[in-house]
């Protein structure tokens, strides 16, 4: 049977992620792979993970393992509430809408908003997750301009004026892949031309818990509370595996979203998610992230150092306060296909930054790194690797 011929048309555009099949070449042996992008597993609190089970068998019984409200577990939405609060969201628990991860809430909005030629306007580049996320709907997506310090106010004022779009979607805090965080004064502004244009923002904040420098700054979500679907989660804090997301939303969004997701899985896992009730109430959170702070911080400050040495003249990069990349930009005449087949060869893997751009011909020139994976002295192998493999094609 030629089971192709079964599949929808929406599932041709569902193609592999090219950052995957990059990932299957960096399990080759020997490969030091700046390409990944998941947690450090020393990251994973496994004693407390251990003791909030036994917490949670005693405490839920057999209801942590019973089918629950498909908006959520209610001790984790309570538990949230403060946690939201803390970042200037006001949202109260019967608001909040859990997930399965992130990745949830940028499926289900897809779900709900696209149809075929819809415009989404995304920053350029933007996380491919969403990407993939959006994509079986067949939206055209409008490339937002951005600067080092993330989408520029003004060309989001002009590409509204001139596009209507069906809802923005941004990552403002530490982004994936650039790790730039759009500054305050620009949030609000984002704010003012959002509500102005009467336009719905997705923010997806997966990382703003985790910062080695300077200081918080609220989401957008909290300058307009009223046009944005703020999406967070736990994977980036506690365990990724456990696929504990949340959002908040205007009423008759999350009305929408419950409907969809009713249809998906009924409901993200009970257990984990008292599981994640118990890691917020027990004040885990707190004392979690300094540990994680205090994992990726050598590293990050390991990897900026190695790019101050090893990088060749006309290479610049992003020095975000937090996040797990680092963004690198070469000269336009750099062609990265090349520097990533060289790198290959010589054992190190990164992912070229094309692929995070929605227009084709975008971002040769660019490429990801991450570092969380690897220690400091094979960081600074990979990046002098890297650094003679560009200064070779850069002559
Ligand atoms: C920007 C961004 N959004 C969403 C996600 C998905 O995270 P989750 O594990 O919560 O689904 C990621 C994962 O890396 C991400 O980088």
């Amino acid at each position: 049977m030629q089971f192709e011929n079964l599949l929808a048309d929406r599932t041709s555009r569902m193609g592999a992620s090219a950052i995957r099949e990059i990932l299957k070449v960096v399990s080759q042996p020997g490969m030091i792979s700046l390409a990944g992008g998941i947690p450090a597993p020393d990251s994973f609190p496994m004693q407390v993970i251990c003791d909030l089970t036994t917490t949670v068998i005693e405490k839920y019984g057999s209801g942590a393992f019973q089918y629950d409200l498909t908006e959520g577990f209610m001790p984790l939405r309570e538990a949230l509430v403060g946690h939201l609060e803390r970042k200037g969201i006001c949202a109260s628990a019967p608001e909040i809408l859990i997930t399965s991860g992130s990745q949830g809430v940028l499926d289900a909005i897809g779900k709900i908003l696209l149809s075929k030629g819809d415009k989404v306007a995304v920053e350029a580049p933007t996380y491919v997750g969403a990407l993939q996320a959006f994509n079986p709907y067949e939206p055209e997506y409008v490339a937002l301009e951005t600067d080092d310090d993330g989408l520029i106010p003004d060309a989001l004022d002009r590409t509204l004026q001139e596009h209507e779009v069906k809802f923005i979607y941004l990552v403002p805090t530490f982004q994936n892949p650039t790790g730039r965080t759009i500054p305050f004064e620009r949030r609000q502004a984002i704010a003012e031309i959002i509500q102005r244009h009467n336009v719905l923002l997705l923010e997806d904040d997966p990382y703003s818990d985790l910062r080695y420098r300077g200081e918080s700054i609220p989401p957008i979500a909290a300058f307009a509370p009223d046009h944005t679907v703020y999406a967070s989660t736990l994977s980036k804090t506690f365990a990724p595996g456990l696929r504990i997301g949340f959002c908040t939303s205007p009423e008759v969004i999350r009305r929408w979203l419950v409907l969809t997701k009713q249809g998906v899985d009924l409901h993200t896992s009970t257990f984990n998610q008292a599981l994640a009730a118990e890691y917020l109430t027990g004040g885990h959170l707190e004392r979690q992230i300094p540990k994680i702070v205090r994992i990726y911080k050598p590293k990050q400050e390991a990897m900026l150092q190695a790019l101050q040495t090893d990088m060749p003249d006309g290479m610049s990069w992003s020095k975000p306060e937090w996040g797990m990349f680092i963004w690198v930009e070469g000269p336009e005449v750099l062609d990265i296909d090349r520097v990533y087949d060289e790198c290959i060869r010589c054992h190190v893997a990164f992912v070229p930054g094309r692929y995070f751009y929605t227009e084709p011909g975008q971002g040769t020139a660019t490429m990801r790194l991450n570092y969380t994976m690897i220690d400091e002295p094979t960081i600074q192998r990979a990046t002098r690797t890297l650094g003679e493999v560009l200064r070779q094609e850069l002559g």
